[in-house]
């Protein structure tokens, strides 16, 4: 039912405009009537951070940037969803066209600049959620509202002081989300990205942190994990694992978008400016993996994103060092069938092994891809 529905969809929305398409699949979300997934397989189940995924694909930050369709989204059979990013002001970002499909190599380029709905609407919407007003405590974190939902948080292009934006959306969304992730990496508002620079992050960290304290009693222990950019040098690398690890964050995810764009990335719409994901990013996420794996020693699980378009891709990035995954661009080519493929992937290589989890994987190519030579 829902290949026939994906199968159907896919070539009309390949003719619209990208954001027009985009905004289409939230409408047939909200509106069409959604067949519940299969259960998954009890091996792909996923502990991290303290919760329980009952599958470790999740849908990145970006797909559903108002939380319009959280759970529409989780009973596709996402084990999680990454509602945002989120501002505490609307702002309208970038003006249209921003988005660009680069149909030639699988590979998507935005410049939405953080178009956000702000806080309140989001947060009305999120508390409308079924027994989500009543979700207190880590252990209802997951089961409330019947599935995890993370909330990605950035700062107000025009904000005085971006810090203090972030501790107030922790503030605000620590009660109903099930684990918060501090945006400082997308390339489309200026100077976000130097919130990643040591000692600013640092102190951004610090009162992330603090913030989550002084919320726990009301909002329970949430869980806050840290987006960065696959453009990280290796030296900034460094300092900002160390920082994650010395502030206590609870994961990280690598990664977002990228600025660069890799020489074999040949369609015409590579030239426009904004961050590149999909196919053409799959290396270089990969290998930001991998890297930020060794040097987090397994304090910290990670999460892992960027060019997965098919299931070896996403077995790969397990293997490179992600304990859950996400997917966007990917769903643009391959419509949902590539969770299921996903999936299928996974559980044929538990099959393979005779193993009864993922566990054992992540991680195990890290110092192997580490070794390689530099993705161009
Ligand atoms: C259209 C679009 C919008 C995005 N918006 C956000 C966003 O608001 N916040 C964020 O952290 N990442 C955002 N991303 C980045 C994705 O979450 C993800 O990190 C990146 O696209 C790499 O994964 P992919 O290759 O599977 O798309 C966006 C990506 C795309 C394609």
């Amino acid at each position: 039912m829902i290949g026939l529905y994906d199968r159907l969809a896919r070539p009309l929305l390949r003719v619209l405009d990208p954001e027009d398409a985009h905004r289409l699949v939230i409408r047939m979300l909200q509106f069409a009537p959604l067949p519940s997934s299969a259960a998954d397989d009890e091996r792909l189940a996923t502990r991290a951070f303290g919760l329980n995924f009952k599958n470790p694909i999740g849908i990145a930050a970006g797909f559903d940037k108002h939380a319009e369709v959280p759970d529409a989204l989780l009973r596709l059979g996402f084990g999680f969803v990454e509602v945002g990013t989120v501002t505490p002001l609307p702002q309208p970002g970038n003006p249209r066209p921003r988005v660009f499909r680069l149909d030639a190599d699988q590979g998507v380029i935005n410049r939405l600049g953080f178009n956000s709905e702000g806080a309140e609407a989001v947060l009305k919407r999120l508390a409308a959620r079924a027994g989500v007003p009543s979700l207190r405590f880590s252990t209802e974190r997951q089961v409330r509202g019947g599935g995890i939902v993370g909330i990605n948080v950035g700062a107000n292009k025009d904000s005085a002081d971006r810090i203090a934006d972030y501790v107030g959306l922790i503030e605000r969304f620590a009660p109903v989300a099930s684990y918060v992730t501090i945006n400082v990496s997308s390339p489309n508002t200026p100077g976000l990205r130097n919130m990643q620079q040591g000692s600013v992050l640092d102190d951004l960290l610090a009162r992330v942190i603090d913030a989550r304290e002084r919320v726990t009693q009301h909002a329970g222990a949430t869980p806050v994990l840290l987006k960065i950019a696959p453009d990280l040098s290796l030296p900034d690398l460094d300092d900002v694992v160390g920082v994650a690890r010395s502030r206590r964050v609870d994961g990280m995810i690598v990664g977002n978008t990228t600025i660069g764009r890799p020489p074999s990335a040949r369609d015409n719409a590579a030239s426009e400016a904004g961050g590149l994901s999909g196919r053409p990013l799959f290396a270089l996420a990969n290998r930001m993996l991998a890297e930020t794996f060794v040097r987090a020693e397994g304090v910290f699980p990670l999460v892992g994103a960027g060019g997965i378009d098919s299931g070896k891709a996403a077995l790969a990035k397990i293997r490179a060092g992600a304990t859950l995954i996400q997917i966007y661009s990917g769903l643009v080519f391959r419509g949902l069938g590539l969770l299921d493929e996903i999936k299928r992937a996974f559980i044929a290589t538990l099959d393979r092994d005779r193993q009864d989890s993922l566990k054992d994987y992540v991680g195990a190519d890290a110092a192997s891809v580490t070794a390689e030579a530099w993705p161009v």
